[in-house]
């Protein structure tokens, strides 16, 4: 038995393939340097291309999925007391199990704006706010973040957020998108594919790391504490967040796309230069310690570390970045979903029973 899983090929996918030992990413063909420079829209229609009927262009989708937003924005109203004492995920999930099961390019779109207006309207109403409507004519980064905030961003840090979308819209057979194609082998729809997704996302070990990484970034406090504090963290045992990966042995390459994002806000003025020169320090001592104490276990820089800087600098409280991450994987897990549905057979591993037999248990 190989335990997680590790070097056990599960799928044949024509989405995406990661290589650790070069790290490099493409999605359907296309690299990562590439990627990261095209628009949300555009990626979402070449990921779902050939897994819908009629998968239109880059604008038809956009303004598709931006009457999806207007379309799920009614689900807002059914947001009481309990859901809102919930973490935004925890919230965000709740109203995405509301939505029906199906397998149409509508409810891949619902399925797809469901987090990006769901999220701004739950942290605005914990906040004691209203939750703002979307605009459909805006681009899907834009509109987040003006539903988040009640006024437009500025370019850059929509960009900023396109990129990220980007980024992380499809990472091969990550644990979410693993789950999500168990679900989907089962003929069950995209609502449970997603929102099974959505909770394996959720851990520490995957999609939650962001928000701790701030918090190690305000423990940390000032640069030339960085040394002694990444010492003592795993003199107790603990991990550091945001770094190592179970198949990148290189650095994450989606760290330098979204390291490249976050110099252009602090070019721009939109983040703190301090706030960088922190989170180098912290990284720099935290890959020197990591590589003298695990030297046969490379463990580099993963997407959450520059994740946390971008997210915080936009203005997502980090007890949302799990949130905003679904946001753009939700694209990925359905064309999986799809390709499994499609495709695939009913997922069904079998396990090493290691318990009493019965004359042993008596
Ligand atoms: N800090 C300190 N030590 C680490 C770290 C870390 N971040 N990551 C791995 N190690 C150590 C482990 O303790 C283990 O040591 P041991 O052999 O002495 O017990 C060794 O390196 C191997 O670790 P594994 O748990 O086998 O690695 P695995 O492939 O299972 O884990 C994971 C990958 C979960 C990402 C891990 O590196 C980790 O916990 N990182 C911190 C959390 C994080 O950043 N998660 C986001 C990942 S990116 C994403 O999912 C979007």
């Amino acid at each position: 038995m190989k335990s997680g899983l590790e070097d056990v090929v599960a799928a044949e996918t024509v989405l995406s393939d990661v290589d650790g030992e070069r790290g490099q990413l493409i999605v359907r063909g296309v690299s990562l340097d590439e990627l990261r420079t095209r628009r949300f829209e555009d990626v979402v229609a070449m990921l779902f291309s050939g897994f819908f009927d009629d998968v239109p262009d880059g604008d038809g989708l956009a303004a598709a999925l931006g009457k999806a937003r207007q379309r799920v924005f009614a689900e807002v109203a059914a947001v009481d007391a309990g859901l809102l004492r919930l973490s935004p995920v925890e919230g965000m999930r709740a109203l995405m199990a509301r939505l029906p099961d199906g397998d149409d390019l509508d409810t891949a779109l619902d399925l797809l704006a469901a987090p990006a207006v769901f999220a701004p309207a739950l942290i605005r109403r914990q906040r004691g706010g209203q939750a703002m409507a979307p605009d459909p004519k805006l681009s899907h980064a834009a509109d987040v973040l003006r539903m988040l905030r009640g006024e437009a961003a500025r370019p850059v840090e929509a960009q900023a957020l396109n990129t990220y979308f980007v980024t992380v819209v499809d990472h091969g057979l990550n644990a979410s998108t693993f789950a999500g194609r168990v679900v989907a082998s089962t003929q069950a729809g995209l609502t449970s594919a997603v929102v099974a997704a959505l909770s394996a996302l959720k851990g520490p070990l995957h999609g939650g790391a962001p928000g701790p990484v701030l918090d190690m970034l305000d423990a940390v406090g000032r640069p030339e504490n960085a040394p002694a504090w990444i010492e003592a963290t795993l003199d107790r045992g603990e991990r550091l967040m945001g770094f190592g990966h179970r198949v990148y042995r290189v650095r994450d390459p989606r760290a330098d796309a979204l390291k490249a994002a976050v110099a252009a806000m602090t070019a721009e003025g939109a983040i703190e230069p301090g706030r960088l020169r922190l989170a180098e320090a912290v990284e720099t001592a935290a890959l020197a310690a990591l590589k003298r104490r695990k030297p046969d276990r490379p463990l580099e820089t993963n997407v959450e570390f520059y994740t946390a800087l971008l997210l915080e600098a936009l203005g997502f409280p980090r007890e949302a970045f799990t949130a905003v991450f679904s946001m753009g994987r939700t694209a990925g897990w359905i064309a999986h979903a799809r390709e499994q549905g499609l495709g695939g057979r009913l997922i069904r591993p079998q396990s090493l029973y290691v318990g009493p037999r019965p004359q042993q248990a008596a």
